[in-house]
């Protein structure tokens, strides 16, 4: 049901999903004039060379980079040419660097010293897909937080998180960053992470600069392939993609990091659209703007930029206003800027976000920010980030499947045998970009175990690496499953074969572990059997699914991960974790995710003609959203405070969940929402709200949500944010699956929610 009148109502400017973000930190510091003054008058008297100081960053030594890369070396600081540094890490090191900058540089300006901390400083926490397994926004901020403290001890002042792409397809490695397929969930996790890792004020010594990366649809790469380009459309684009970049600037990120990808063929290292017309103009977006690592250079290879002095001018103009580790910039914007005005203004306008950053940090006052031997000696690893990080581990796992009550183990096993080269493994226990992580420090599974109190043998024998053809170690590992008890297989891909540069072409597991898994299943028969799985992404796993009793999903779980699955193992901790990613049957159904919109002619296993494989089911091998538990919950009706309501009104839903097993657990509630009829095509369903809830085993517990218009809205045909009136039904359950619903009805006019955005070039 359409209508042709718009009123002129225009609320929210993008993205659907707004959390109660405080308000924005960045634009209350940009907007305070006192700020403004001082920079300005740090600005007037720096020569166009410290201006490209300022927009410089260099690689600390010893990173790994081309020939031409120049090093951040002291003489660069000490002549005030550098504005910041990758890679610089701990107090004294930092320190060090620092007092040249602020002692005997002609200016004094500070350095920014920026790192990747991904999932945790030297406690490292399950990988950020995992995190978002938890469904626990308060969970992953804390943890920011934690990762922030210890970050900012060892000298750390900018930070290259959150990642916050939406990703679709396993086949890229680095869906293992994100947060996964959901924009909403996506964003809620973003804005989660900046709160974390900012804290309360970013001059408070524990706080981080966050980067909300890679500016933008990065995720979406063609067939999964890093830095290749994204197709897509508009709509997809500012419906799917942007979301959780606005939900991190929205609660204040300090800056965004360009993609090396590219979108429709324009690299956002070259596109003013994306990064002045989308991000500054559309998304308000007021921080720093910094290029990823050779993302300028790289312009070359692209295909837009001659050379790299031509990449240093496209992308000065397009709004890249930090250089990190390229050399471009300070090879080519002081000549360049000497001559054309409008670069000067640009490298101008660039330098002023880059000591706005600075100040708001507190730089300008307390260089050092939280570089401090001894509270780095403190809070590095100490008892209460560790048990933060096990509670972290445990949420983050997901109980994929658990058949005749299969997990927990019993305690009384007399031997457990323990399959698969990735138990002893230390460093996938902490998964990829652990950059600041010790493997040395992180529990294995056989580790975890070790530590467990258990009065039960553990053996061990690896059967066969994670990758390769090697079938040798097999035979142990069959018989060790022949005389043991319970079998624990532990299976997956190793945390170096995830992340950056890190695609694959097959989900489905190596030939060696499947025959390694068959066979083990095999001598395992009769008995307890648990596939553990160690990812970063989803795998196409139907043999484990249709032949092993119970699946445990435990990607990387960082520094307790061993504890935690022993935790989980032995049922001392009853999982809880949800899919924030579809898993496959085959690599061939990529992408695959539950919020697709329909077709014309939905499958119908009595007609051929209808949308399907002729090889393969459609539906996923475990949808979005599923988890299981050691108890079990279930939902009562879905219920709708009214049946209709305008466009501009809110509605509260309510459903009951009621813990029905014999043990306590948590739940992780879900909302889905469909608009059934609407000018375009909507999804499905898509996720607008979530709770986890702890209830006691019995308990019932009625979760209610509030949606309003920017939970209704969509694109129309003139890329228009509306809510169109008509049906909207609603679905709660415990996965996207969820078959409870209810409807309600929007009535009246269509509410413009925001003109038209930046039209994409
Ligand atoms: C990655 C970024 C990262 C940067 C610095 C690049 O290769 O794409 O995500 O922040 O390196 O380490």
């Amino acid at each position: 049901m359409l209508s042709a009148t718009i009123p002129l109502i225009f609320l929210a400017a993008c993205g659907s999903a707004r959390t109660s973000a405080s308000a924005p930190l960045a634009s209350q510091s940009t907007g305070d004039a006192v700020a403004n003054r001082f920079v300005d008058s740090v600005l007037a008297t720096l020569s166009i060379e410290e201006k490209v100081g300022q927009l410089t960053m260099s690689p600390a030594e010893g990173l790994q980079t081309g020939p031409t890369v120049p090093r951040g070396s002291s003489a660069q600081v000490r002549a005030g040419l550098l504005g910041s540094v990758i890679g610089v890490q701990g107090a004294e090191r930092t320190r060090t660097m620092q007092r040249i900058a602020v002692e005997e540089s002609p200016h004094k300006i500070p350095l920014l010293f920026s790192l990747d901390v991904i999932h945790g400083f030297r406690t490292v926490f399950p990988v950020p897909l995992a995190e978002a397994a938890s469904f626990d926004p308060e969970l992953a901020q804390a943890n920011a937080r934690i990762a922030a403290m210890e970050a900012t001890a060892n000298g750390i002042t900018w930070n290259y998180a959150p990642m916050v792409d939406i990703a679709r397809d396993s086949r890229w490695g680095r869906i293992v960053e994100s947060s996964g397929e959901d924009p909403y969930l996506g964003s809620i996790m973003a804005a989660a992470r900046v709160r974390g890792f900012q804290g309360t004020r970013l001059s408070d010594a524990s706080s981080l600069l966050a980067t909300a990366k890679h500016f933008a649809a990065y995720g979406a790469v063609e067939s999964g392939r890093d830095y290749a380009n994204a197709e897509l459309s508009e709509r997809s684009f500012y419906e799917i993609y942007l979301p959780p970049f606005q939900s991190a600037i929205d609660a204040g990120a300090g800056s965004v990091m360009a993609s090396f990808s590219s979108i429709n063929g324009s690299p956002p290292h070259a596109s003013a659209w994306l990064l002045r017309n989308v991000l500054r103009k559309q998304m308000h977006f007021d921080g720093l703007v910094v290029s990823d690592w050779a993302g300028i250079v790289e312009l070359v290879p692209h295909g837009v930029a001659r050379d790299t002095a031509d990449a240093g001018t496209i992308a000065l103009r397009a709004g890249v206003e930090v250089d990190m580790a390229d050399g471009v910039y300070p090879a080519s914007l002081a000549r360049l800027a000497r001559t054309d005005a409008a670069a000067r203004a640009e490298v101008d306008e660039a330098v002023r976000h880059v000591l706005l950053a600075k100040y708001k940090l507190g730089l300008f006052t307390n260089p050092y920010h939280g570089a401090n031997e001894a509270t780095a000696a403190r809070v590095t690893l100490s008892a209460e980030h560790l048990a933060s990080a096990r509670v972290a581990a445990r949420e983050s796992m997901v109980l994929l499947k658990n058949d005749g009550a299969t997990l927990p183990l019993s305690r009384s096993i007399g031997t457990l045998a323990v399959i698969g080269a990735l138990a002893a493994d230390d460093t996938s226990a902490m998964g990829p970009w652990s950059v600041s992580g010790h493997p040395g420090e992180s529990a294995t599974v056989l580790a975890g175990l070790a530590r467990a109190n258990l009065s039960m043998k553990v053996r061990f024998a690896a059967g066969a690496l994670p990758a390769g053809q090697d079938t040798s170690g097999v035979a142990a590992a069959v018989a060790l499953a022949r005389d043991a008890d319970a079998v624990v297989l532990v299976l997956g891909e190793s945390g170096n074969r995830t992340g950056e540069a890190e695609s694959r072409a097959a989900l489905e597991l190596p030939p060696a572990q499947l025959e390694l898994a068959k066979r083990v299943a095999r001598a395992a028969s009769g008995k307890p059997l648990v596939a553990l799985l160690m990812n970063g992404r989803a795998l196409a796993i139907p043999w484990l699914a249709d032949s092993v009793p119970a699946i445990l999903e435990t990607w990387y779980l960082g520094t307790t991960h061993g504890d935690a699955i022993a935790d989980v193992l032995f049922g001392a901790y009853a999982p809880s974790g949800k899919l924030p990613i579809t898993f496959p049957r085959a690599t061939g159904q990529m992408p695959i995710y539950y919020a697709h919109r329909n077709t014309g002619r939905p499958f119908d296993p009595k007609d051929k003609y209808t949308t399907r494989y002729n090889d393969l089911a459609l539906t996923p091998l475990f949808p979005f959203g599923h988890g299981l538990s050691y108890t079990t919950f279930a939902y009562g009706d879905v219920r709708v405070a009214k049946s209709t309501m305008r466009a501009s009104d809110s509605v509260a839903v309510s459903v009951a969940v009621t813990n029905t097993g014999k043990r306590d657990g948590d739940e992780v509630v879900q909302l889905y929402l469909r608009d059934d009829v609407a000018s375009v095509a909507r999804p499905v369903r898509q996720l607008v709200r979530f709770r986890r809830v702890h209830l006691a085993a019995g308990a019932s517990e009625t979760v209610s949500f509030t949606l309003g218009a920017g939970d209704l809205a969509f694109y129309d045909l003139g890329m228009r944010r509306i809510v169109e009136p008509g049906t909207f039904t609603l679905f709660a359950g415990t996965s996207s699956d969820a078959t409870r619903e209810a409807s309600f009805t929007v009535i009246g006019d269509t509410l413009g929610m925001s003109p038209a955005p930046p039209r994409m070039r």
